[in-house]
């Protein structure tokens, strides 16, 4: 049997809603833009340079380990399972899967189908037997899969949150939203969660890795004020703000902010606000983990004993953790 991809649109943003978010986050005395805000077209494209550039190693050894612990990870992720891919993108990290996995049905989430669409096509060509679906859904806020997506509760749940995007919540947001994935692989139990997650280590590897010598990162921070001047109005001009990346050794984070480079004032149709010289706005936390910190982090969502796999350096981890 030859299948199509189905599509289901859930979320739908509201324009209102975003302005109002971001309007209360550009006037608190600490101001600060949520970094989900930095994938507008070409941020996503400036993030996919990141992957590629020297410096920043999470994209390249978490391949690394998928790749080395191949044969480690068919013994542990039941086959014939739905894949449920948590920001899926261009789907490629969980395609490079598939014959490891043998997934019987595979389901891309991502905040728009519009995403997903090309790829996920493309995908369906390569395994004409697979049954595929595209759901758009912000499922940082709630993860409740559509039951028009048809998922027999018999089948195995693979969860699949890969890149250390976990790191952009903080540990207690980190906590409720694993403990959401682990009432969703929960229906029986085969399941589990496939999670990458970005290692604590020297602060100077951290801090080079969100500071590059190119400019690459910069440049994707920087260019949230272009968005931001698309989605409020707003009159930010690139050239009076500098990129700040940096690690935070108590919080165990590294904290993206843009620093006006002089004083400032940013004007948009409801208002204005002046930036003193040195002032920052607060655009990104990407958490780093310990391997006992994670493994009971997963503990604490409910999963059972987590089997974690490393590089040899133990930059990064990928982690199995059944439900
Ligand atoms: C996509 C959230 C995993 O935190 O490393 C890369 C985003 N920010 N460089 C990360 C990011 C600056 C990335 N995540």
């Amino acid at each position: 049997m030859t299948h199509m991809p189905r599509f289901i649109q859930l979320h739908h943003s509201n324009a209102e809603q975003i302005q109002t978010e971001l309007l209360e986050g550009l006037a608190t005395p600490q101001a600060h833009i949520s970094p989900k805000y930095l994938y507008d077209e070409l941020g996503s494209k400036l993030f996919e340079a990141i992957t590629c550039i020297p410096e920043y190693y999470p994209t390249r050894v978490e391949a690394s380990i998928f790749k080395a612990q191949a044969k480690a990870l068919a013994d542990l992720v039941p086959k014939g399972a739905s894949l449920i891919d948590l920001g899926a993108g261009n789907c490629q990290k969980a395609a490079n899967l598939f014959n490891v996995f043998q997934p019987a049905r595979y389901v891309a989430v991502d905040i728009s189908v519009a995403f997903l669409k090309g790829a996920l096509e493309c995908l369906q060509r390569q395994f004409p037997d697979m049954d595929m679906a595209g759901v758009g859904m912000d499922f940082s806020t709630q993860l409740q899969l559509p039951s028009e997506l048809g998922l027999s509760p018999g089948d195995a749940r693979v969860l699949f949150y890969p890149g250390s995007s976990i790191g952009n919540f903080t540990p207690s947001e980190a906590l409720a939203f694993l403990k959401q994935v682990h009432a969703c692989c929960a229906v029986n139990k085969h399941g589990g969660l496939l999670i990458g997650v970005d290692l604590v280590k020297d602060p100077r590897v951290l801090q080079a890795a969100y500071d590059d010598a190119l400019g690459v990162t910069a440049a994707f921070n920087r260019n949230l004020l272009l968005h931001l001047n698309t989605l409020i109005g707003s009159d930010f001009k690139v050239a009076d703000w500098a990129h700040v990346g940096l690690y935070n050794t108590d919080q165990s984070r590294i904290e993206m902010h843009l620093e006006a480079v002089r004083e400032v004032t940013v004007t948009w149709p409801q208002g204005s606000r002046r930036f003193k010289a040195g002032e920052r706005i607060h655009t990104e936390n990407s958490y780093k983990w310990t391997l006992n910190g994670f493994s009971q982090l997963l503990q604490d969502a409910g999963f059972q004993q987590a089997t974690l796999l490393t590089d040899p350096q133990q930059q990064f981890a990928v982690c199995w953790a059944p439900v």
